[in-house]
């Protein structure tokens, strides 16, 4: 695996591979490896050759009072983990290079990045769409991985995607969790021993969430009821947010319709983890994916 720092660089690697006539799949990431990043390289290597994976902690995705600095940074292990599933290029720009003095132009989706995640995290999006159509622009991939565990994330870059016409497929695959069901994130190893364990009744809430919709159940402020009755049974997570959203405006719905997603955001301690489950509508049945 060839491991590249300067953009220059990295740009003339990814021209000479789509000269080649190759399709060039980019994982984004922001390191400390886990399954759930894994499973975007495994689905990038069934569709692209070569696969770039990305490196970087980006500075302006984070507010001033955010986790910036405390952020997991494990390259050595991340490097390892990136060669023994022969991941062709590891991406690992440096902010001197991504954000030098003078920069100033920033990409904002708008109205979905003010909901939910963004109103909790202002700025956030705006820091992501910018990173993201920066790593775009640096490696023109034909197809990006993106998880589902971000799902607000996921739906802001595919706007993007489309908005401006990039020529980037964006591909969003399915959440990764522990053996209790907790989604996997860099921000889990955050998580004090008592608080980990607290940390499972995402997972439960929206199973019984799941179990409820099973049972006939369409009434979105009922199920957004479940969510924060399960939550609210553990004394260490405090509710940020607990609803139900359609799957494309990330606006609050009342009734079950045609692409939902319920979606939480929990403060376990100082750590904010957030979570989902898809519902659609397949074949006029609802399909609800955790
Ligand atoms: P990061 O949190 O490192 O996540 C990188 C990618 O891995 C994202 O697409 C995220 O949705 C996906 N991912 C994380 N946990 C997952 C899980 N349990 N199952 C499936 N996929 C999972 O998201 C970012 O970095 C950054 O915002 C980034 C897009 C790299 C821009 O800086």
């Amino acid at each position: 695996m060839e491991t590249i720092h300067t953009l220059e660089w990295m740009k003339q690697v990814a021209r000479q591979a789509r000269a080649d006539g190759r399709l060039v799949g980019l994982v984004p990431t922001m390191g400390a490896l886990h399954e759930g990043h894994l499973s975007l390289i495994r689905a990038a290597q069934q569709q692209c050759s070569p696969v770039i994976a990305s490196i970087f902690v980006n500075p302006t995705q984070f507010a001033p009072n955010e986790d910036l600095e405390k952020y997991p940074r494990q390259m050595e292990a991340d490097r390892a983990a990136l060669e023994e599933l022969r991941v062709d290029t590891l991406f690992a720009p440096t902010a001197k290079e991504m954000y030098p003095e003078g920069f100033g132009t920033y990409v904002t989706v708008e109205g979905l990045s003010t909901r939910l995640e963004g109103k909790s995290r202002p700025g956030h999006f705006r820091g992501v769409s910018t990173v993201v159509l920066k790593l775009f622009e640096i490696v023109q991939p034909h197809c990006a991985f993106f998880g589902r565990k971000d799902a607000q994330q996921a739906r802001i870059i595919r706007q993007m995607a489309t908005d401006l016409n990039l020529d980037t497929r964006v591909v969003t695959c399915p959440i990764v969790r522990e053996a209790d069901g907790l989604a996997m994130s860099s921000r889990n190893a955050y998580l004090k021993p008592e608080e980990r364990r607290a940390a499972a009744a995402l997972y439960r809430a929206l199973d019984k969430a799941r179990k409820e919709i099973a049972a006939g159940e369409r009434d979105a402020l009922r199920l957004a009821g479940v969510l924060r009755r399960v939550l609210g049974e553990e004394k260490l997570l405090s509710v940020d947010y607990a609803e139900i959203v359609d799957a494309d405006t990330f606006e609050s719905v009342t009734r079950l319709r045609r692409n939902c997603l319920a979606v939480l955001a929990v403060f376990a301690g100082k750590t904010r983890l957030i979570d989902n489950m898809a519902i659609e509508e397949k074949e006029g049945e609802l399909v609800v994916t955790l």
